[in-house]
């Protein structure tokens, strides 16, 4: 088959490659000096519009409505956007072989395509009940959210099963953003987690109590503590019952399971150095081999602020990482370098009418400020997280473009809190005087 070759190539089309592309034609990429290759069929898109607005019932985001670089305000890069800047858009096509050593990579359909520079930017995949083996995981109607396509499938599903039931599985991201989708299409949402609370990896029991009490008094049925076991399914293979470890069984017409990603690393398993379970990189995103970059949910890289290495599954880093690692390609071939990555970690979520952000590191004590019933007409809450008398870390509901802005400042210059009374009285007001 015949052999294409490209100066640069990106690995991956979702939101780091755009944002990748974008840099390349600032930093002066010539024509047919760089391809994408992706395994999907669409340009580069903003993922993070397929667990909010795609699944609306009424006007719902559709491409090309967001593709990149819209989601930071930026210009939104449609396919005749790559074909005018020479770059090429090398869709559907999914590379099964990568070796570095010869810089080559073959496709599913056995195409080869040679690189110079490679940036990988293959994100993360989903982790299935079916990897751990639970019984009946493989039934119809059990979706996972990654991409477009399982979107779609998601959303003819939830068409067929007009007033249906929904259980979904996993209290994170996925869970909490699906259930209030699930639950504005009308069904009958229950969500299911181990955990004592939702969104453990970030959120505190008090802000958690929050959002499940919000989530209850819309009608979703919290179950803790307990998780899927088994799903039951009619003659068809739909799923019909949802069986939970402590005994319950639960009806289902449409299961939606959010359990963790996993960072697409495996082309490279013994070809590039690992570290926390992505690939290594220093704050170029260079990776232990030389022209060879990795950017967004795969890299491991160095978190200057907190002097640790992190891998970072959110869409601005992404963005920003790819951002980064162009600049550092350019500069390297003009002989110059550009300044480490210096990463403030910023997280955010939005369902029914509510949005946070939280941006900093969520280690050592916490306090609780503001308004968090959530029963209140315009409720608005936060969080600060103190270590050695600093406060590293801030979380914010339903707070305006400023409020969020001083919030990210106090993550950043890390200021001293007095004591945690003081703090919780202060509450929003500490971080709008930094
Ligand atoms: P991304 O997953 O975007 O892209 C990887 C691309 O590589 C895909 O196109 C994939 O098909 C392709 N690929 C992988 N292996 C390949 C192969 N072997 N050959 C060819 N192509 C291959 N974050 C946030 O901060 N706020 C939010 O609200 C959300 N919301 C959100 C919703 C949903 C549904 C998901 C799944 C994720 C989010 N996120 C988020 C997380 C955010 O979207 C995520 O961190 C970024 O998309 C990561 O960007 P990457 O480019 O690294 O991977
Ligand atoms: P997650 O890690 O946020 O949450 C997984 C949840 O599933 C956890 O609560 C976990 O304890 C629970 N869980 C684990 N095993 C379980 C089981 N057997 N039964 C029930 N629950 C179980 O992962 P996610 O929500 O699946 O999200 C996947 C990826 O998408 C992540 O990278 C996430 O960052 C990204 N994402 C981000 C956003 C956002 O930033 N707003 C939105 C959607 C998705």
């Amino acid at each position: 088959m015949a052999e294409k070759s490209f100066k640069y190539v990106i690995l991956g089309g979702g939101v780091a490659a755009g944002y990748a592309a974008r840099e390349f034609v600032n930093q002066g990429v010539k024509f047919g000096e760089l391809a994408i290759i992706s395994k999907e069929a669409v340009a580069p898109y903003e993922r993070p519009a397929l667990s909010k607005a795609y699944l609306f019932p009424e006007s719902p985001a559709r491409l090309p409505g967001f593709h990149t670089c819209v989601g930071s305000g930026g210009e939104r890069l449609l396919p005749e956007w790559y074909a005018e800047k020479g770059i090429s858009l090398i869709l559907g096509t999914e590379i099964v072989k990568a070796d570095i050593g010869s810089k080559t990579l073959i496709s599913a359909a056995g195409e080869i395509f040679k690189y110079h520079i490679l940036v990988i930017a293959t994100g993360s995949t989903v982790i299935r009940l079916t990897d751990f083996g639970v019984q009946g995981a493989d039934s119809k109607n059990i979706f996972y959210l990654r991409e477009v396509d399982d979107a779609d499938k998601l959303v003819e599903a939830i068409k067929a099963k007009k007033n249906g039931k929904a259980v979904i599985v996993g209290g994170g991201y996925i869970g909490l953003e699906l259930s209030a989708v699930m639950k504005i299409n009308n069904l009958d949402v229950s969500m299911v987690y181990p955990e004592p609370w939702c969104m453990p990896r970030l959120f505190t029991a008090g802000i958690a109590a929050f959002y499940e009490g919000y989530y209850a008094n819309k009608g979703i049925q919290i179950i803790k503590g307990t998780v899927a076991v088994g799903f039951n399914a009619d003659a068809d293979g739909e799923v019909k019952e949802v069986k939970l470890k402590d005994g319950r069984v639960l009806e289902a017409d449409i299961v939606v399971v959010g359990v963790g990603g996993r960072p697409l690393t495996v082309l490279f398993k013994g070809q590039v150095e690992e570290e926390k379970g992505g690939i290594k990189t220093d704050s170029f995103f260079r990776t232990s081999v030389p022209d060879v970059y990795a950017v967004g949910d795969v890299a491991t890289f160095p978190m200057k602020i907190y002097n640790e290495m992190r891998r970072v599954e959110h869409v601005d880093h992404s963005r920003k990482s790819a951002e980064h690692a162009v600049k550092a390609i350019f500069a390297s071939e003009a002989g110059k370098s550009v300044d480490d990555y210096d990463y403030l970690p910023y997280f955010y979520s939005r369902s029914f009418n509510l949005s946070w952000q939280f941006y900093g590191d969520n280690v050592g004590d916490t306090v609780l400020f503001g308004d968090n019933n959530p029963a209140s007409e315009n409720p608005k809450f936060g969080s600060y997280w103190i270590k050695d008398g600093k406060v590293v870390g801030a979380f914010l509901e339903s707070g305006t473009p400023e409020e969020n802005k001083a919030i990210a400042k106090v993550a950043r210059v890390q200021p001293q809190a007095e004591s945690l009374e003081q703090l919780a009285k202060e509450g929003l007001t500490f971080a709008c005087k930094i």
